[in-house]
């Protein structure tokens, strides 16, 4: 089945949407040019992941010696929190970014016209 969510252009980057579907509720995301959606229940246990804060993803790189260089906020991967317990999801793919076979559950997302649906 597939569900209209909005106009692309009414979403900001990084922008969400929380939808009802039948009694699930799905998180719904801008990322740029794309959108993605997920459950809106965490696998640890059973928050609403996807109404948690976005934060950039915290990097330690290290020299070439393998000394740490201090902790960074990546520029390009976005982390979204659970307000539960604070797991934390890649936003992209919704894996969890130390443990890949904890993830979110992911639906289908299209875009059409401008237009941004999910299929359930
Ligand atoms: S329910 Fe999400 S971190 Fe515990």
């Amino acid at each position: 089945m597939e569900v209209f969510v909005a106009a692309l252009a009414d979403l900001a980057d990084r922008e969400r949407r929380v939808i009802e579907v039948h009694g699930v509720e799905i998180g719904v995301f801008r990322l740029g040019d794309t959108v993605v959606a997920y459950r809106n229940r965490c696998p640890h246990q059973g928050g609403p992941v996807c109404q948690g804060r976005l934060m950039p993803k915290v990097e330690e790189p290290l020299a070439a010696d393998g000394s740490a260089l201090g902790l960074r906020f990546s520029e390009d991967v976005v982390h979204l929190v659970c307000p539960w317990h604070g797991y934390e999801f890649v936003l992209s793919s919704g894996e969890h970014p130390g443990a890949p076979d904890l993830r979110l559950r992911r639906y289908r997302t299209e875009l059409r016209d401008g237009q941004v649906y999910v299929h359930v």
